[in-house]
């Protein structure tokens, strides 16, 4: 576990401009309870492998948790420090050690991520997309490097 990546590197403007305008889509996301269902419909459909991890889930109870996870995500790319540990445990739980999340199930949980955001959000763009990937990539890069 390398100790570069649990400081949030230092935020470039870039960095500013695609968090607010990820904080911005996911304030109003957030505030629809289908956004959940819709995401979790979608990464689920991705595979029989990912609908396996879910099968014994409490879903509502794992939907309120990914509101807040997916919160600490985004804090920790404007280089919050309180998301660190946050983001640290959910390394821990999702490692080898835990749920066994391998690294190349992530990019799944992106692209299901941002066709849900997408799907809720009237204005989505391209730019849009690029602050997405770019804002999820920070934290998804923290949490499988305890993989
Ligand atoms: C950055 C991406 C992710 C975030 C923010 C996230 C967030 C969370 C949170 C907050 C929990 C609740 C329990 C805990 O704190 O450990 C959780 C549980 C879980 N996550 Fe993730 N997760 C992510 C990626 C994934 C991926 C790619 C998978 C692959 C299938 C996955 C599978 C699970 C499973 C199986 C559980 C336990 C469910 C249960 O308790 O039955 N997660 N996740």
């Amino acid at each position: 576990m390398s100790t570069t990546l649990n400081t949030p590197n230092p935020t470039t403007d870039a960095d500013l401009q695609n968090y607010q305008i990820v904080n911005r889509q996911y304030g109003s996301c957030s505030l629809k309870p289908e956004f959940f269902d819709d995401f979790y419909a979608d990464f689920t459909s991705q595979s029989p492998e990912i609908r396996a991890f879910f099968a014994k889930t409490d879903m509502p109870a794992q939907k309120q948790a990914l509101r807040s996870g997916l919160a600490f995500l985004i804090m920790y790319a404007a280089g919050k420090q309180l998301a660190v540990s946050k983001l640290e445990h959910l390394g821990k739980t999702h490692s080898r050690g835990g749920y066994n999340i391998r690294p190349e199930l992530y990019p799944l949980w992106i692209g299901a991520l941002i066709r849900t955001v997408k799907k809720h959000t009237p204005d989505f763009d391209a730019t849009s997309e690029k602050a997405w990937k770019s804002v999820l990539q920070k934290g998804v890069d923290l949490i499988t490097s305890w993989y």
